[in-house]
C-alpha cells in the first residue's frame, strides 16, 4: 500500500490562534482526506510549538506557571481547531517528554557524527520570532535602539556559551539536494530564492541558549537547552516513532519518513529548506520528499498578526458560516502559495455563488424534481431524440473530463484549479437542465424518456462530485451523498470507483437545504459589531501582556489585578496639565518617516518645540495654524536627538491606531488650560 506522510507546522503557544493557524490546518486535513479516499495509508500531524524565551515571558506577564500557560493555549487551538472535524492522527507537543527524549536523540547523533562543537555566541535575538539577527539586518527604531525587522520591537542582546551546528559545511550538500530534487521546495519561485540564499554561504548556528530555561536540555550538558528550532522541527520524525516508542518506535517511523508533504508557511520556509534538511542530513536521516510553502492570509494589506492587531477571529468566523464553507473559500480563493487578502464580503460572496446557487442549488433543484416527477426514485436514463441525446452526453464527458482534471490539479497541490474543474461541470450540467427544461417536459407524457435522460443526467453529475469534493466539503457532501439514497461514508469512496449509470432505481432521501444562502448586508452588520468588541479585547490584552516584558518582571497574581479597580482620583488627574495650543511651524525630520517637528504657541513667552509620531497621516502644511491640545507638564524628552517639550493628543482609530488630533468646535485662546 502506498503511504502519504503529511505535516503543518507545530503553532507557537505565544498567541492565540487564527484563520492563519487554521488555514495551513486545514489544507493539511484536506490533502489528507484525499490522500485517504485514493487508498493512500495516510498519516497526517499537528501540534504546538511549546519552549522558548518568548512563551516564558507570556506566562510571567500573565501570572501563571509556563505549564499553565501553555496547557491554556494548547487548549485554545484545539477547541478553536474542533468544529472543523480535523483528521490528523497525532496532535504533537513538544513538551511531551518522548519528543524530549527523541530531539535529545537527534541532537547526540548530529553530535557524534561531528556537527555540534562549542563555542561563544555574541548577538541580536528576537524573543518574538526565535531567531537571530545581524547588526545590518536590525531595523533602527526612532530612538535609536536595534529592533526586530519584522516585530519591529526592540532586539535582545546575548553573549553567552553556545552549541554551534556546522551549517556552513552544508552548502554544497544543500545545493545538490535542491539540484537533484526538484520538488524538494515547492513552489518553483520559493526553490530560487532559497537557492540563491544558500549560495550566498552559509554561517554556523548557534543552537543553544543558556539563559533559557524553558526548553530541552541539551544532552551531558543540561545547563544548556536546545534552540527552539532544533527542537520544533524535530517535532516531524519524534511524532512518528524516531528515537522513542510513539506507534510502534522506530518500524513505524522507517515506514512513514521521509514526509510526503511538509506544509509550510513562506514565513518560515528557510528554517524547513536549510536548517531541517541540514539537522537530518547531519543526524544520518533523509530529507523531507517535499516542502511546499503557501502565501500568507492579509488582512488589510497586512500579515495577519497580534502585534498589529489584525487577525481575524475564529469565533467571528465559526458564528457566521458552515466549516464546510470555511474550508472551500480557503482552497478556492487563494492560490496556494500566493498571498490573498482575507475579506468576509469575498467569503459571503463565494458562498452564496459557489456554494448556495452552484453545488447546493444543482442537489436541490434535482433531487426535488425527482422527488416531484419521479416519485423519489432515480430514473434509468430515457430514449431522447437525438439532440439532447448528444447533449447528455456531452454532460457526462465534461464531468468525466472534470474528475481527471481535478486529480491532477490537486496532486499539484492547485486547489484553486481543481475546484474549478468541478465548478465547470456544475456550470454545465445547470445550462443543460435549464435547456431542457424538466419542468415542461413533465408536462408532456410523450416526453417521458427525455425528462428521465435529464433527471438521471443530473444525478449522475451530482453524485460524481459529491465524491470528487468530499475531502475539501466532509460534512455537506455525506448530507448529498445521504440525499441521493447512497449507503456507506462517502469519503471512503473514490471517485474513480464510481460508475455512470449506477444510480439507476436509488430512493432519494429526505431534501433538506446544504448552503442556505446568506443575507449579504445583515451578516456583514454583524460580524462588524463583533469584530469591534473582539478587537477592543485583544487591544486590552497586548496592553496587558507587552512581549517585551523584561524576564526578572515579579509575576502579578491573576486575583490581585483581577481586583484593582481602573479609576484614578480627581488629584491624580489634576496632575496632567492640559493646554490649549496653535500650530506655527510643522515639518518632517530626515530619515525618521514616522514624526513630525512642530512649534507650537501655548499662550508662553517662547513657543514649545514639540515631537509627535503622526507623520504617516498627516502633511505637516495644512497643520498650520491648527488649534490643539497638548500635555504641556510632560517631562521633556529627545527623540532623534531633538527634545520635545510636551505632546500632542490624539485619538487612536481601528487596528492601526490611525491617530485623529483633538481639538474643538469653538473659538479657543492659546494656553487655555483644560479641567
Ligand atoms: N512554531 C513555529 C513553527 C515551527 S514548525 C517546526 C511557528 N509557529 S506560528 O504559530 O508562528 O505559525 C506559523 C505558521 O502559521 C505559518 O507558517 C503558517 O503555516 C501559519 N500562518 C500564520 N499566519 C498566517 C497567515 N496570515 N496566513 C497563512 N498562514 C499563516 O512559526
Amino acid at each position: 500500500m502506498n503511504k502519504f506522510y503529511i505535516t503543518t507546522p507545530i503553532y507557537y503557544v505565544n498567541s492565540h490562534p487564527h484563520l492563519g493557524h487554521l488555514y495551513t490546518t486545514l489544507v493539511a486535513d484536506t490533502v489528507a482526506r484525499y490522500k485517504r479516499q485514493r487508498g493512500f495509508e495516510t498519516f497526517f500531524l499537528t501540534g504546538t510549538d511549546e519552549h522558548g524565551l518568548n512563551i516564558e515571558r507570556a506566562a510571567e506577564s500573565k501570572g501563571l506557571s509556563i505549564k499553565e500557560h501553555v496547557d491554556s493555549i494548547v487548549n485554545e487551538f484545539k477547541t478553536a481547531f474542533a468544529p472543523y472535524g480535523l483528521t490528523n492522527d497525532h496532535w504533537i507537543r513538544t513538551t511531551d517528554d518522548y519528543h524530549k527524549r527523541a530531539a535529545q536523540e537527534l541532537w547526540r547523533r548530529a553530535k557524534e557524527n561531528g556537527y555540534i562543537y562549542k563555542g561563544k555566541y555574541e548577538g541580536l535575538y528576537c524573543a518574538n520570532c526565535n531567531e537571530f539577527y545581524t547588526e545590518s539586518e536590525a531595523k533602527s527604531g526612532d530612538d535609536g535602539t536595534l529592533n526586530c525587522p519584522t516585530h519591529e520591537r526592540p532586539l535582545d542582546r546575548v553573549a553567552e556559551e553556545s552549541y554551534f551546528f556546522k551549517l556552513s559545511e552544508f552548502q554544497d550538500r544543500l545545493i545538490e539536494l535542491y539540484e537533484k530534487n526538484p520538488n524538494f521546495i515547492r513552489p518553483e519561485t520559493r526553490r530560487n530564492e532559497v537557492m540563491s540564499f544558500v549560495r550566498g554561504g552559509l554561517n554556523d548556528l548557534s543552537i543553544s541558549r543558556v539563559s533559557v530555561k524553558w526548553g530541552i536540555p541539551v544532552p551531558d550538558d543540561p545547563a544548556h537547552t536546545m534552540y527552539v528550532w532544533f527542537d520544533a522541527l524535530s517535532n516531524y520524525i519524534t511524532a512518528i516513532g524516531f528515537g522513542n516508542e510513539q506507534f510502534g518506535g522506530q518500524q513505524h517511523f522507517k515506514k512513514l519518513w521521509p514526509a510526503d508533504l511538509q506544509l509550510v508557511g513562506k514565513d518560515i520556509l528557510r528554517f524547513h529548506t536549510v536548517y531541517w534538511p541540514a539537522f537530518l542530513i547531519a543526524a544520518g536521516l533523509e530529507p523531507p520528499k517535499t516542502v511546499f510553502a503557501h502565501g500568507m492570509w492579509l488582512s488589510g494589506g497586512r500579515k495577519m498578526s497580534k502585534t498589529i492587531g489584525n487577525v481575524i477571529d475564529l469565533a467571528v468566523l465559526q458564528k457566521h458560516f458552515t466549516t464546510d464553507a470555511v474550508r472551500y473559500f480557503c482552497l478556492r480563493d487563494m492560490v496556494f502559495g500566493q498571498d490573498g487578502d482575507f475579506t468576509y464580503e469575498a467569503l459571503l460572496d463565494r458562498v452564496n455563488a459557489g456554494l448556495a446557487n452552484g453545488l447546493g442549488n444543482l442537489a436541490s433543484r434535482t433531487l426535488t424534481m425527482i422527488g416531484r416527477y419521479c416519485d423519489g426514485v432515480v430514473p434509468a436514463p430515457g430514449n431522447a431524440d437525438a439532440e439532447l441525446t448528444a447533449r447528455a452526453g456531452e454532460v457526462r464527458e465534461t464531468v468525466e473530463q472534470s474528475v481527471a482534471q481535478f486529480d491532477r490539479e490537486f496532486d499539484e497541490y492547485n486547489f484553486s484549479r481543481a475546484l474549478d474543474a468541478a465548478w465547470s461541470a456544475i456550470e454545465r450540467v445547470d445550462k443543460f437542465i435549464s435547456d431542457a427544461k424538466p419542468w415542461d417536459l413533465a408536462k408532456d407524457a410523450d416526453k417521458r424518456g427525455s425528462l428521465e435522460l435529464v433527471l438521471h443526467t443530473a444525478t449522475e453529475t451530482l453524485r460524481h462530485l459529491t465524491a470528487l469534493l468530499a475531502p475539501v466539503l466532509p460534512n455537506a457532501t455525506q448530507e448529498i451523498w445521504e440525499q441521493l439514497g447512497e449507503a456507506g461514508k462517502v469519503n471512503e469512496i473514490a471517485p474513480s470507483a464510481l460508475q455512470w449509470g449506477q444510480s439507476t432505481g436509488k430512493r432519494v432521501g429526505e431534501i433538506k437545504p446544504i448552503f442556505p444562502k446568506l443575507d449579504k448586508k445583515k451578516v456583514m452588520d454583524e460580524i462588524k459589531q463583533e469584530e469591534a468588541v473582539s478587537q477592543a479585547a485583544r487591544t486590552e490584552e497586548n496592553k496587558e501582556q507587552p512581549a517585551q516584558a523584561p524576564a526578572q518582571a515579579a509575576p502579578q497574581p491573576a486575583s490581585e489585578a483581577a481586583a484593582a479597580p481602573a479609576y484614578i482620583t480627581i488629584d491624580d488627574f489634576a496632575k496632567v496639565e492640559l493646554r490649549t495650543g496653535q500650530i506655527l511651524t510643522a515639518e518632517r525630520i530626515p530619515k525618521a518617516d514616522k514624526l513630525l517637528k512642530f512649534t507650537i504657541d501655548l499662550g508662553e513667552a517662547e513657543p514649545r518645540q514639540i515631537l509627535a509620531g503622526i507623520a504617516q497621516y498627516y502633511e505637516p502644511e495644512k497643520l498650520i495654524g491648527r488649534k490643539v491640545i497638548v500635555v504641556a507638564n510632560l517631562a521633556p524628552r529627545k527623540l532623534r536627538g531633538l527634545e520635545s517639550q510636551g505632546m500632542i493628543l490624539a485619538a487612536s482609530i481601528g487596528e492601526e491606531g490611525r491617530p485623529v488630533l483633538a481639538g474643538f468646535l469653538e473659538e479657543v485662546p492659546n494656553g487655555a488650560k483644560l479641567k
